[in-house]
């Protein structure tokens, strides 16, 4: 009975972040003056729904679809188009990148929550706000302009998925291409892989507190897996493990340059 109501509750959520705004009209309806059998017009020309399932082979589609994109701005077309993942419908924005595609740092992280969705742009809720801080503390900045302390933020999903779940195996699969492809366009010198979610799409591993703070390889540029900072802020003595791994991000950054 309990968990039955915590779904009920869910799912009232999640309408209400899709925008349901009223569960009652305005004004009332007087059910005796409502004709038994109401006409109906005939709808006018209605495209038929997308479908997720029109090809059988969403990691081929995805591959075709992110190897043809020729710039940042094709690539964010290619996403949109893209069909086959279903998060896509109960999303509202398509939540792409922020910051500047000239940085030598590009951030890789998880999925929007419902601050990103709303907002169409990444890490801009309180893990965002605490990213930011995170950032300024090594002279980074999203807003910045030269490559030297400009950032690139981007998720592994740019769709975010109800009531904020963990992507699942399938999902992350067909959205590896079009990060690949990102990844490709952007070049930047260094990858940050922020949780769980991004070190299974680059490395095919989870165990952050394992893999955080040590340099591994993703999309084929070093990458440095940290937690994320919405596990910081369930921890914060996590902050000093994430501390040290900003410093040594910003050695490698001077020793690369
Ligand atoms: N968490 C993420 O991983 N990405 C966002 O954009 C927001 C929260």
């Amino acid at each position: 009975m309990e968990s039955d109501a915590h779904t009920a509750l869910a799912q009232l959520e999640w309408q209400i972040d899709l925008g349901a705004t009223e569960a009652i009209a305005d004004s009332p309806v007087d059910r005796y003056a409502v004709p038994d059998r109401i006409e109906t017009p005939k709808p006018k020309s209605v495209p038929a729904p997308a479908l997720s399932t029109s090809s059988k082979d969403p990691i081929g589609d995805a591959r075709a679809a992110a190897e043809n994109a020729a710039d940042l701005a094709g690539l964010q077309e290619a996403l949109a188009a893209y069909e086959h993942c279903d998060l896509k419908r109960g999303a509202r924005n398509l939540v792409f990148a922020d910051g500047h595609a000239i940085a030598r740092i590009m951030i890789i992280g998880e999925a929007p929550g419902r601050d990103e969705d709303q907002q169409g742009k990444p890490f801009v809720g309180r893990a965002g706000q605490l990213l930011d801080k995170m950032l300024a503390a090594i002279d980074m900045d999203r807003h910045a302009q030269a490559a030297e302390n400009a950032v690139y933020i981007t998720n592994i999903l740019p769709w975010r998925p109800p009531q904020n779940r963990d992507p699942t195996p399938e999902e992350i699969a067909m959205m590896r291409p079009f990060m690949q492809r990102h990844v490709d366009l952007v070049n930047p010198d260094l990858l940050v892989l922020m949780g769980n979610i991004s070190c299974d799409a680059g490395l095919g591993r989870r165990g952050i507190t394992r893999l955080r703070g040590t340099w591994a390889e993703a999309y084929g540029k070093p990458a440095l897996p940290m937690f994320h900072p919405a596990y910081l802020l369930r921890n914060p003595a996590a902050k000093r493990e994430a501390w040290a791994d900003l410093l040594e991000l910003k050695a490698r950054l001077g020793s690369s340059a």
